[in-house]
């Protein structure tokens, strides 16, 4: 197939030749790395390919879908577990089968979600700063100790139990809402409560459900007011789960305590860029950047090399499967996605 490779990065291009060139001859993909996003305005681009790539900020929208399949696209192969940025009822209507990777690494994305909440908590990232410059003073790096403290996870899919088994070995009490009770969790004493609950108990609240109409801004004012003073909110999942107004108030007000985020609402309009020589125009992001106690990611969770090497081979694999009319596990079920 010939695949034009969206959003592309040194590392992307690296992983997926090195993905494609170790495929059987027969099975290998003709790939055509572009630096653009895919969106409406870059859909001609991939005019005369089989198959488009696309990453977690493309905007596979309806006008996108329907350029992409006007100019023979057959197949969106989105290298990334998420599905949130395309318009699955277009996609059904036009026919176009859609491949992601709906597991890589969830160990990377789940022990950078530790990380964050380990520097968070002791303030590392202020000390590495402080230390540097000869600062040895310890006031406003207290922490408080993990073991002993209840986290609630919302989603405890994947990533979620990977979280609660690593953070169960702190000495944590778990706390988890899913639709779905996940065995491994119940087996680590994880208490299933309902989100009421889980707001009012817990002393750090992690996010690892999907980005889906039911989870839009699952975290807003009313939620926030239920949770403890100095709680602390950890999203590595999707942006969009916060309402990051209300955040700022509850930061503002002392209600959240320590906010650290790994994705944020309007990032495609900065995370994978270098910007430093740039001002940034988002007033929101910039307002979060002032507190103390937040701590942002630009995406970055899942960035491990062997996440890395999973994504390209399954993804390459994924288009294998399409072009022989092969069934593709990782093919999503659009019927069963758009009802869910
Ligand atoms: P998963 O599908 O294994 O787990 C998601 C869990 O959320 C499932 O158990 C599901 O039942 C549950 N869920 C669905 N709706 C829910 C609701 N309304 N309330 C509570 N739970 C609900 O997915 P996985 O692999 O654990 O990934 C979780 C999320 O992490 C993804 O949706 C993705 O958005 C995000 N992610 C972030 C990355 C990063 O680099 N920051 C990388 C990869 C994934």
């Amino acid at each position: 197939m010939k695949v034009t490779v969206f959003s592309t990065k040194s590392y992307d291009r690296e992983f997926l030749e090195a993905a494609n060139g170790a495929m059987a001859p027969a099975l290998r993909h003709e790939l055509v790395f572009l630096e653009s996003r895919l969106d409406r305005t870059t859909a001609a681009l991939a005019a005369d390919s089989d198959a488009v790539c696309a990453f977690v900020n493309d905007r596979l929208d309806r006008l996108t879908l329907e350029r992409l399949a006007a100019g023979g696209i057959r197949a969106i192969a989105l290298r990334c577990a998420g599905f949130n940025n395309i318009h699955l009822p277009t996609a059904l209507a036009l026919g176009l089968p859609v491949v992601r990777v709906p597991a890589y690494s969830p160990h990377a994305v789940a022990e950078h979600t530790v990380g964050l909440i380990l520097t968070l908590n002791r303030r590392i990232h202020r000390a590495y700063n402080r230390v540097r410059e000869s600062n040895f003073a310890l006031e406003g790096l207290m922490g408080f100790d993990l073991h002993g403290e209840t986290v609630g996870i919302v989603g405890t899919g994947r990533i979620g139990a990977i979280v609660a088994r690593i953070l169960h070995g702190f000495g944590m009490k778990l706390l988890g809402h899913d639709r779905y009770r996940n065995p491994d969790c119940e087996a680590l004493g994880m208490e299933y409560v309902d989100l009421p609950t889980l707001w009012a108990r817990s002393a750090i609240i992690s996010l690892h459900c999907p980005l889906m109409p039911e989870t839009h801004h699952l975290i807003n004012a009313d939620a926030l007011a239920q949770m403890r003073d100095g709680v602390m909110l950890v999203n590595t999942s999707r942006g969009a789960l916060v309402d990051t107004e209300a955040a700022i108030a509850a930061l503002k007000s002392h209600k959240l305590g320590y906010l650290a985020l790994d994705v944020y609402e309007q990032e495609e309009r900065l995370f994978f860029e270098n910007l430093s020589e740039q001002i940034v125009q988002d007033d929101i992001f910039q307002r979060l950047q002032t507190f103390p106690n937040v701590l942002i990611t630009g995406h970055q969770a899942f960035f491990t090399r062997n996440a890395l090497a999973a994504i390209a081979e399954t993804t390459v694999t994924n288009l294998s499967q399409l072009e022989r009319n092969i069934p593709c596990p990782n093919q999503l079920n659009l019927e069963g996605a758009i009802a869910a």
